[in-house]
């Protein structure tokens, strides 16, 4: 694992535009369950897999039932203000500090690597903690809205205060598109990279598993690197499009490959912009 961690980290100092594609195991080491892994949300509950398969039709055809049962029903994640970043998030945000992370493309919907530090975050899948309007595609801050008064008023579903339009939660539920302007970005920065780092994701959920294989289109000579970081082996490694795995929990291993390129680059340490 020394070897690939020193190769990661030549990759990175080398690289020209590096970003970082993440998933819900980035997450679990702060104490948020993933879905797939072993002890996974959809691996223990099948159904509520399938329950979460039949939000989004069910927001199109009754948007205030959809907000009732939002506000009146457990979430998955559980209240997701109580989670702190962890080394994995925070070694993300060191790597955009030090100039060589230029974006970070997360499923995540838990605004961990805003809080961690992260500059450049595109929220594939919708941030929990906004709200997005589905006529003209705005976004508020969820806070900015007493929803359980609107409840109990009977106000429901919010409106927004652009357009009047409905609002829904800003998290991409199975079978809605991606927001045009995030699906558009995610996929210039895949085109653009020469490294990528792919963290914590089983790669099985399209359209963001299809990003790693953009990353890879590249004209010959402009060959990019995959790096992967996870806890087990996925389709990317299987398929070879990572270019290598490093097996092992995003929070120990990012870290130490932060610490290389200290190692190697200690001008670094000050994180210099490049
Ligand atoms: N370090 C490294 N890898 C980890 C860690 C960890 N600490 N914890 C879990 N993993 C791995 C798991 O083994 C699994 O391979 O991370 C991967 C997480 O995969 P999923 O649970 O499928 O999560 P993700 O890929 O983000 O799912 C994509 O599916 O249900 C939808 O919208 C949801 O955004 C989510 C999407």
């Amino acid at each position: 694992m020394t070897d690939l961690i020193k190769q990661a980290a030549e990759h990175l100092i080398k690289s020209k535009y590096a970003i970082a594609l993440t998933g819900a195991g980035i997450s679990t080491e702060s104490g948020i369950p993933d879905f797939r892994g072993p002890s996974g949300i959809w691996t223990k509950d099948p159904e509520a897999e399938n329950r979460a398969y039949r939000v989004y039709a069910l927001f199109q055809k009754d948007p205030k039932r959809y907000w009732i049962d939002r506000l009146t029903m457990p979430s998955l994640l559980g209240n997701l203000d109580q989670y702190a970043p962890n080394p994995g998030h925070l070694a993300l945000a060191e790597l955009e500090k030090m100039g060589i992370l230029k974006w970070v493309i997360t499923q995540n919907i838990d605004g961990l690597h805003q809080k961690a530090g992260s500059r450049n975050v595109l929220d594939y899948h919708g941030n929990a903690f906004r709200h997005r309007c589905v006529a003209c595609g705005s976004r508020f801050e969820s806070r900015a809205f007493d929803l359980k008064k609107l409840l109990e008023e009977d106000r429901l579903p919010p409106l927004c205060s652009g357009c009047g339009g409905v609002l829904k939660s800003d998290v991409v539920h199975f079978h809605e598109p991606i927001p045009f302007d995030v699906a558009e970005q995610s996929l210039e920065e895949a085109s653009r990279c020469d490294v990528a780092l792919i963290c914590g994701t089983s790669a099985v959920v399209y359209p963001f598993a299809r990003l790693p294989q953009v990353v890879k289109q590249r004209p010959p000579g402009e060959e990019s690197i995959i790096i992967e970081v996870n806890a087990e082996p996925t389709p990317l490694t299987e398929r070879g499009i990572s270019d290598y795995l490093l097996r092992g929990k995003t929070g120990e291993v990012l870290p130490r490959i932060v610490e290389e390129i200290k190692k190697t680059q200690p001008q670094r340490s000050q994180s210099t912009q490049r």
